[in-house]
């Protein structure tokens, strides 16, 4: 598997947090950071940042992400937002099936093919989400667990769809805990995702996929996860709520 066939991409997942002063006051001091960076930089905000972050962005290098995206493209669907929506205002990536959503908002491998299936039909770039829970990883069912949320999230989806698809590998238990994965054990999942999506697809579609890490990564670990063979670059939450932080992931990822 040869990574220099993949872009590394550092994803913020800023969850819900920032008002639009605070969102505005954060891409400012982060763009010159980044500038330059040798990864793609994408911020994932409220939906209620978006049209900020859109704005504060412009001229960067920075992209801009919604944090989900519903499977319709219009309806009786209150408090969702459709992923036309979100291309319709400029967004590029959306964030789909991030455990938050599986675990607090019933959000299952069935809906989360649905809202990839929509956010690619939409012209966006979908980051999916998948990841085992703690004791899914001590009854050592970690790759069935990891393996069959792959399959079910990219059924139906072609060899072109896989563009526009990075995955992140976010284990459960590293997310917000402090508690991070070793650099072994992300790099070992990521390869088996990528066995996976080899058997699914072939290898040059395996080779060509961007998937990341995500849980508890950070400006003193970044190092060491994103030289991993297999992983290629982390959507990180709390590191970027923090400018200097996430610069520093940023330019770990991007050596
Ligand atoms: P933390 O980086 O805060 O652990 O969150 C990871 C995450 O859930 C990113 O989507």
């Amino acid at each position: 598997m040869n990574k220099a066939l993949r872009k590394a991409v550092i994803a913020g997942n800023w969850k819900m947090n920032k008002t639009r002063p605070e969102a505005k006051a954060l891409i400012g001091e982060l763009a010159p950071l980044v500038k330059g960076a040798g990864c793609d930089v994408v911020i994932c905000v409220p939906y209620t940042n978006l049209e900020t972050a859109l704005e504060a962005t412009r001229g960067t290098d920075i992209k801009v992400g919604a944090e989900n995206c519903h499977w319709a493209p219009s309806g009786a669907f209150t408090g969702e937002i459709s992923a036309e929506m979100l291309a319709e205002l400029g967004v590029e990536y959306v964030i789909v099936g991030h455990s938050e959503r599986r675990q607090y908002f019933g959000e299952t491998d069935e809906t989360v093919n649905k809202r990839t299936r929509a956010a690619l039909d939409a012209g966006l770039k979908v980051i999916l989400c998948v990841g085992e829970l703690l004791h899914q990883r001590e009854a050592g069912i970690t790759e069935e667990v990891v393996g069959l949320q792959t399959k079910i999230a990219l059924a139906g989806m072609t060899k072109e769809d896989l563009k526009n698809i990075i995955i992140a590998y976010e284990p459960v238990w590293a997310i917000g805990t402090g508690k991070t994965a070793t650099a072994a054990q992300a790099n070992e999942v990521n390869h088996y995702i990528r066995t996976v999506v080899q058997k699914l697809y072939d290898k040059a579609a395996a080779d060509a996929m961007t998937i990341q890490y995500g849980g508890s990564m950070n400006a003193a670990n970044a190092d060491e996860l994103t030289a991993q063979p297999d992983v290629d670059g982390g959507l990180i939450g709390g590191a970027s709520l923090k400018a200097a932080d996430f610069a520093a992931i940023v330019k770990a990822a991007g050596r």
